[in-house]
């Protein structure tokens, strides 16, 4: 099999995309459209325009504003369902989702609007498409300490359908330690827990992310290669790195595909994973960053193989279905 071949035959799990990322212009304008909201771009070519992005700010002042137009239930349910749609091409066969309620009740739209229709698109994976979804509840860590406790109590009623909590959102100036209480509460409730660190922010704060926040996972993380100390510490952990190659490239984290250190990482025993973030404002969902790394980076079959491994083994499945996932990548020549 050639290295193309190989990676879209490989079943993967994506450990790190944002629901509200996956938010296709085309869709965006035809639900803007049926709940009568005016977006401020005339055209899907317009509004494509605007994906020039120079950082995460640029960016995420973009994304929020196409999550306005999200409103019903059914909005939620669409969203999500399209990008199921993306798995099932791409062969991701199980997925860990981020959602932001904040983006969502800040507008007065209820917690419940945003739950149930994502939650019920995630049943209809399962069943119709054979795809397990799980969901991650963020917090905007631009926001307060107290609005991520009040987004916590609203996540309650719903806490043995949501596997874990998050933390998303302006990264510099809103360090992991902001949310040290918060995320305590969460673990004693019995959420496990990720958290975006080391995306733009120093590696200070993939370390705050792992001892004050104590999560199984770190998102981004790529700025950790500056403090050898810290690489050292994730390797002798294992603790999964969850890496958005085109996302890097597209918020100048990195300049140059070839330069990113994915690769790098892999190569001294840091468990990456490779995964989309923002695959509507990136270029490209799952297949689209592994070809991209692959062929910028050179990266063997062998090496491939192992990214698309690392992505079960990190991931909140149980280790029989870990089992079954690695069979199969096995098997793959
Ligand atoms: N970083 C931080 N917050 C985000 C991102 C990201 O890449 N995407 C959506 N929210
Ligand atoms: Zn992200």
């Amino acid at each position: 099999m050639n290295r193309i071949e190989l990676i879209r035959a490989l079943p993967k799990a994506e450990l790190h995309v944002h629901i509200e990322g996956t938010f296709e212009p085309e869709l965006m304008f035809a639900i803007a459209q049926r709940n009568q909201i005016e977006i401020p771009y005339k055209s899907v070519e317009e509004l494509k325009q605007a994906y020039n992005f120079h950082n995460l700010q640029s960016f995420l002042d973009i994304y929020y504003a196409g999550a306005n137009v999200l409103v019903h239930e059914q909005d939620f349910y669409d969203l999500a369902w399209a990008y199921f749609e993306k798995c099932a091409e791409d062969k991701v066969v199980h997925t860990e989702i981020f959602f932001d309620p904040q983006t969502h009740t800040d507008r007065g739209i209820a917690f419940e609007t945003v739950f149930n229709g994502l939650k019920r698109a995630c049943t209809d994976a399962q069943v119709k498409l054979g795809i397990s979804a799980e969901l991650i509840m963020c917090f905007l860590r631009h926001l307060s300490e107290e609005a991520a406790f009040e987004t916590l109590a609203q996540a309650l009623p719903f806490k043995d359908q949501i596997i874990a909590v998050g933390l998303d959102s302006s990264e510099l100036g809103h360090p992991p330690a902001k949310f040290e209480r918060v995320f305590a509460k969460a673990r004693e409730e019995g959420f496990l827990v990720v958290a975006h660190a080391g995306e733009e922010g120093p590696a200070e704060y993939v370390w705050e992310a792992l001892d004050l926040l104590k999560v199984n996972r770190v998102d981004h993380g790529v700025r950790s290669e500056e403090d050898p100390k810290l690489l050292e510490r994730l390797i002798a952990e294992k603790m999964p790195l969850t890496v958005c190659p085109l996302s890097n490239l597209k918020l100048c984290v990195v300049d140059d595909m070839a330069e990113h250190n994915i690769q790098r990482l892999l190569q001294q025993g840091v468990h990456v994973t490779v995964n989309s973030d923002d695959p509507s404002y990136f270029g490209g969902y799952m297949n689209d960053n592994f070809i991209a790394i692959a062929e910028s980076l050179d990266l063997s079959n062998a090496e491939l193989k192992k990214l698309a491994k690392n992505s079960f083994e990190a991931s909140f499945i149980t280790d029989v279905e870990k089992q079954k996932w690695m069979q199969q990548i096995d098997a793959l020549a």
